[in-house]
């Protein structure tokens, strides 16, 4: 049988993302070798310094580029100079929309060896998935700005939500939910969005319909941002559009213990182009440069990809390994807690794969 051999687009880009992705390609690497598949890594240097010798975040014909691999691998993008929506508009978002990558799911899930910023909350008592819609919402290109520089100068954002767009989030949603606990909560806020957002609910209710058995809820965003520090352990799936969903997912991070573990998966789900992993966090240029930088995150996206490729149990053996030597060390690094470089973090994750993953093996 010949083993399978993937091919990652890699795309460090800027900060700290060429720092953590280094680590998280040599615990996939090793994973490879573990479970019988391999990597064929194509690494892209695109991102703001790539902006600052070319004018543009990617070359011409990056998408043609990238739908030529299996999957795509992202650090992150950002530096201050470049605008931030210069590079969010250049690089991520084409990759999103070109890909139809329309669902970003992002777990909030508490690790075992890390405490959470709440009082009183036990390894496993924060557990739920984010899915945000990624392709449309509040990320929109319509609108413009009108009599610049002058006392009537105005700037018009028009978000865009079409049925077939919200719908889609919706079901992905509601199969989770169902795979899961059965609850879903939608994040809206239909008091002060009086368009988007009562449709928003509407197609909720009427694919709600379709699933009697799912206990569903509708939160005002305002308050579901206070749920999420109050009462956490009520979310299994919650579905929201993409600046909601951006903005929970960072508060997710936080509860979580640090934006430095959180990860991200935009996913083209019927697997028609390639999908893109990611963490949450950004280029971090505050600890750029200075061997700071959390890997766990860049591995977690990494444990998504796998799952994403079919490879569950390596992936599950990544996330056991995280685990492992948070509960089990006190190697971390100070976002969450502790004073180890990203090189003493990585040293220990690889120290720690093989035992966890024989363990898995005989169990
Ligand atoms: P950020 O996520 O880069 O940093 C926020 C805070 O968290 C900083 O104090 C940073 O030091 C800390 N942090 C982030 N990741 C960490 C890690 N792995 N380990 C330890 N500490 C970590 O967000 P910020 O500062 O708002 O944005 C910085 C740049 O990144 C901006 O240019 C922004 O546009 C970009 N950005 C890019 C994203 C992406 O590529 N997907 C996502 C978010 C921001
Ligand atoms: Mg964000």
């Amino acid at each position: 049988m010949t083993t399978p051999s993937y091919h990652i687009a890699v795309i460090p880009g800027d900060g700290i993302g060429t720092e953590v992705m280094p680590p998280a390609q040599k615990l996939l690497d090793l994973a490879g070798q573990r479970y019988g598949f391999s990597f064929e890594w194509e690494e892209f240097d695109w991102g703001c310094e790539y902006y600052s010798r070319t004018g543009r975040m990617m070359s011409e014909n990056g998408i043609e580029q990238l739908a030529e691999c299996d999957q795509i691998f992202l650090g992150a993008v950002g530096f201050p100079g470049v605008p931030d929506h210069v590079s969010l508009w250049g690089l991520l978002i084409p990759i999103r929309r070109a890909f139809q990558q329309y669902i970003n799911l992002r777990p909030v899930k508490l690790l075992a060896g890390i405490e959470s910023p709440l009082r009183k909350i036990p390894a496993g008592g924060i557990d739920f998935l984010v899915v945000r819609e990624n392709n449309e919402g509040e990320y929109s290109e319509s609108g413009g700005r009108l009599y610049r520089g002058t006392p009537q100068e105005l700037a018009i954002q028009e978000s865009v939500f079409t049925r077939f767009g919200v719908e889609r989030a919706m079901r992905y949603a509601i199969n989770l939910a169902e795979q899961r606990k059965g609850i879903l909560a939608s994040a809206t806020k239909s008091n002060g969005i009086i368009h988007t957002m009562p449709f928003w609910d509407e197609i909720l209710r009427e694919l709600g319909t379709e699933h009697p058995d799912l206990k569903i809820s509708e939160y005002h965003i305002d308050a579901l941002a206070a749920l999420f520090v109050l009462d956490p352990a009520r979310f299994d799936v919650v579905v929201a559009s993409n600046l909601f969903g951006d903005i929970l997912t960072d508060l997710g991070a936080a509860i979580i213990g640090s934006i430095g573990i959180a990860p991200s998966a935009n996913l083209n789900p019927e697997g028609r182009f390639p999908s893109m992993f990611e963490p949450v966090h950004g280029s971090a240029p505050d600890i750029a440069g200075q061997g700071k930088a959390n890997p766990m995150g860049q591995i977690w996206a990494a444990s998504m990809m796998l799952d994403h490729l079919g490879q569950e149990e390596a992936g599950k053996a990544l996330l056991d390994t995280m685990e492992h030597v948070l509960e089990k060390t006190s190697v971390r690094t100070a976002d969450i807690g502790g004073s180890s470089t990203t090189d003493e973090v990585s040293d220990a994750l690889v120290a720690a794969f093989d035992q966890v993953s024989n363990a898995g093996a005989t169990a």
